[in-house]
């Protein structure tokens, strides 16, 4: 029998010195850890097995592992799993750790972004999104939280644990899916067509995508209120306003994806990739082929 590479042997805790805590999640806390061999830096998401049968979020985990398996290493925008391990008390994800914190942080550090840097991390958003879409899959909670930066500013998307995977095998013929589900995501980014039906769809990430875009621009979210049900009513009424200043492009980008009708939103017809988004005039003279190296945050 050949001896296992060091790529496929099996891992244990014991590989690895445990940090600080990056995140916590309700059923998972993400830890800092460095390889004892090779003194490499991972984030180690580590979930309690009876926490997680306990709230019945087997389903969440399998799933968060079988998106990753599927986007293995060929996306550079996505925190990639190296290797899963358990013990009998808990179930271990090593993945990338993203050196730069989140943009949240960054956001709220600097209030907003400068209208270059909104436009540099929407492409790189962008070029996410239509990967995982073409492998058939749904992220349902796209976040400011969950876009990571690595040692080099580029962005990360984590927490698939909500994803659903609507096809790995056809997903041009599957494009206008949907899916009935219970609540999944975050209240200030759910699309209205979750609230309504409980329906998503690849455009329901396109509306988190308007969001986001929108938060980078001015650093507040679109929707707000103080209650869960509050932000629910203006995402379902479609109250919301741009602060004055907001540049003219972006708001004009922001208007045609915050769009109730998830099959009127821009993008929701193209056929390949997200096109007509990629050639909206907020993006115009970008090369998504290449998107150069990333300003600096300001
Ligand atoms: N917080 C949650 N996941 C993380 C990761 N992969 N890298 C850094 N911080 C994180």
């Amino acid at each position: 029998m050949t001896p296992p590479t060091e790529e496929s042997r099996k891992r244990t805790p014991t590989d690895y010195i445990f940090g600080k805590v990056l995140g916590e999640g309700s059923f998972s806390t993400v830890y800092l850890a460095k390889d004892v061999h090779t003194g490499k830096e991972f984030a180690i998401k580590v979930l309690e097995k009876s926490h997680i049968i306990r709230e019945k979020k087997t389903e969440y985990v399998m799933r968060e592992k079988e998106v990753l398996r599927i986007l293995g290493n060929s996306c550079p925008y996505f925190v990639r799993l190296f290797w899963t391990f358990q013990d009998r008390d808990r179930l271990y994800f090593v993945l990338s750790y993203a050196k730069n914190g989140d943009i949240l942080t960054q956001i709220d550090n600097r209030k907003t972004f400068t209208i270059h840097c909104a436009r540099y991390y929407a492409a790189e958003l962008l070029l996410g999104i239509e990967f995982l879409h073409d492998k058939g899959i749904i992220h349902r909670d796209l976040k400011p939280e969950n876009l990571l930066f690595d040692e080099n500013w580029h962005l990360l998307i984590t927490d698939l644990g909500s994803a659903k995977i609507l096809s790995s095998e056809k997903p041009e013929a599957d494009k206008s899916k949907t899916r009935r589900n219970s609540f999944v995501g975050t209240a200030q980014f759910v699309s209205p067509e979750m609230l309504t039906d409980s329906q998503s769809s690849f455009e329901s990430d396109l509306w988190a995508f308007g969001c986001i875009l929108f938060q980078m621009v001015c650093g507040e979210m679109p929707f707000r209120g103080g209650s869960e049900y509050l932000v629910f009513q203006k995402i379902l009424k479609l109250e919301y306003a741009f602060p004055e200043g907001f540049d003219e492009c972006a708001k004009d980008l922001v208007e045609s994806l915050l769009v109730i009708e998830p099959g009127k939103r821009l993008g929701a017809a193209d056929e390949r990739r997200y096109s007509s988004i990629r050639q909206h005039e907020f993006f115009s003279g970008r090369n998504f082929d290449d998107l150069g190296p990333p300003p600096k945050l300001g």
